[in-house]
């Protein structure tokens, strides 16, 4: 088999990423079995033990599965999302094309068929009754909106929503001349990268990261700069002392590992990004949902220097497929943004806007989440007491007390055993997803990211009692 190894960190990430380009670009087709692992070490002059780890990484991200005995097989599901020859008969015509084609998959995105009770963090909470309420909303929208070409920052009346709401729920005061309507966090990412970064400039981001985040930063070219978190936060004395243009976190709830960062730490973070004169993103995405007390003010709320680029999403507290968010944009930079967004799609839809205007000044959506909370609360509260129940020996939870995941630690396990874990819940019907892909080293111990929105109180205590048996198993 012929392997390119791109000589970039440790010998198993390599092989990994090797593999992972066959079998994601269709050479290695699904089912078929993958070389033994001694004869691989010896073809590409690596341990065996390189090989190991990488067949059990693959098979972690349920790209492979080693069935006991008779070695290592490509998942079924797996193979060319296009024909090879369509996606890949040139080489890349760009220097942004060939770096994403560097990027590998994310975990957010389904690769693997629906299993019946899945518990991943992208699932949102969604009711039928939020399906046909905000196919009401639109439909009145639509009557009074106008159908020209749309305000490239927005809607007026929604900017106006959105500062009446943040300053209500995350102590963030704006005008909306501030406020630039986006297609959510992802195209937020998008244009500050453009607006912000040249090629080569460093950009810090969380480790663990949110993964989108990482890599439209590495789409974009930039260099990028992991700096670790802890239950503080972004551990900010790691900062850099190098130049750093973007500093991008997620104070309110860090993705994944759940962490709120602390008062001192956000106070950290401003003085360097005020001394050094660089910018933070801040991704605002959940810190809506908090269990134990009101929601913690925004980052944004302590900025006194305007350096913070606020980031703010309907994904989670509306529903993912709306594609609407916002960003609180230092007034320095909101010509330069509202530019980069003319280029790209000359406006957000204004029915959805408008829709959503209205959805926020009737008071709507303040329903909808004191509803959503409540809802959350019960799903959280059913995931906890069934890991205890029936897992409490082996998981360590972490609880965050906040968003739609929690963070459970599986201390004594190996990997591979960890990933023996997640295949055998797949059989047997259960979603696991694990933390470590997330981190730029994986952690000692594995863990599972536990989503838990998307499953009913019974779903969930049904799958709680499952992975407790698999976990006896493995
Ligand atoms: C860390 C983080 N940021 C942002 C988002 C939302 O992104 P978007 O607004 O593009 O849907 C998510 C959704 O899962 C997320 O996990």
């Amino acid at each position: 088999m012929h392997l390119e190894l791109d000589g970039k960190g440790a010998l198993y990430e390599q092989l990994t990423r090797a593999l992972k380009r066959g079998i994601l670009g269709g050479h290695l087709g699904g089912g078929s079995k993958l070389p033994a692992t001694r004869d691989l070490a010896n073809d590409l002059g690596v341990s065996r033990n390189t090989v190991l780890t990488a067949y059990e990484l693959l098979c972690t991200e349920q790209l492979a599965m080693a069935r006991g005995g008779s070695g290592t097989y490509v998942a079924h599901n797996m193979g060319p999302r296009t024909s090879p020859s369509a996606s890949h008969a040139v080489g890349p015509q760009s220097r942004y094309a060939a770096r994403t084609r560097r990027l590998g998959p994310t975990m957010l995105a389904r690769t693997q068929p629906p299993v019946r009770y899945d518990l991943h963090c992208g699932e949102p909470l969604l009711s039928p009754a939020l399906a046909s309420g905000w196919r009401n909303e639109l439909g009145k929208a639509a009557m009074h909106t106008e159908l020209r070409y749309t305000t490239l920052q927005g809607l007026a009346a929604l900017r106006q929503a959105i500062c009446d709401h943040i300053a209500r729920r995350r102590g963030v005061l704006a005008n909306p001349d501030d406020i630039v309507i986006v297609s959510g966090t992802q195209q937020a990412l998008s244009l500050v990268a453009r607006v912000l970064l040249d090629d080569n400039h460093r950009a810090v981001i969380e480790d663990p990261r949110y993964e989108l985040a990482f890599q439209t930063l590495r789409a974009h070219g930039c260099r990028i700069v992991p700096v670790r978190t802890d239950e503080d936060g972004l551990v900010t004395n790691e900062l850099p002392t190098t130049s750093v243009r973007l500093v991008y976190v997620t104070p309110s709830h860090q993705f994944p590992s759940g962490s709120t960062m602390s008062l001192p730490r956000r106070m950290e973070l401003l003085a360097y990004a005020s001394e050094r004169r660089c910018w933070i993103l801040e991704d605002d995405y959940d810190g809506e949902f908090r269990f134990d007390s009101k929601p913690i003010p925004a980052l944004r709320s302590l900025d006194v220097r305007d350096r913070v680029i606020y980031v703010g999403s309907f994904s989670k507290i509306v529903f993912p497929a709306l594609r609407l968010g916002y960003v609180v944009c230092p007034k320095a930079l909101v010509d330069d943004l509202v530019a980069a967004k003319k280029l790209d799609d000359l406006g957000c839809p204004a029915i959805e806007q408008a829709a959503m205007a209205e959805f926020i000044k009737s008071g709507r959506l303040e329903r909808h989440l004191r509803r959503g909370t409540a809802e959350l609360r019960r799903r959280r509260n059913c995931l906890i007491d069934g890991i205890r129940s029936h897992a409490g020996k082996h998981i360590r939870l972490i609880d965050s007390r906040a968003g739609m995941h929690l963070i459970g630690w599986l201390p004594g396990f190996t990997y591979a055993r960890f990933a023996k874990l997640i295949e055998l819940g797949r059989q047997r019907g259960v979603g696991l997803h694990a933390i470590h892909h997330f981190y730029s080293v994986a952690p000692e111990t594995p863990g599972l990211i536990l989503g838990f929105a998307g499953l009913s109180p019974i779903q969930i205590s049904n799958a709680t009692k499952i992975l407790g048996a698999c976990i006896d198993e493995v």
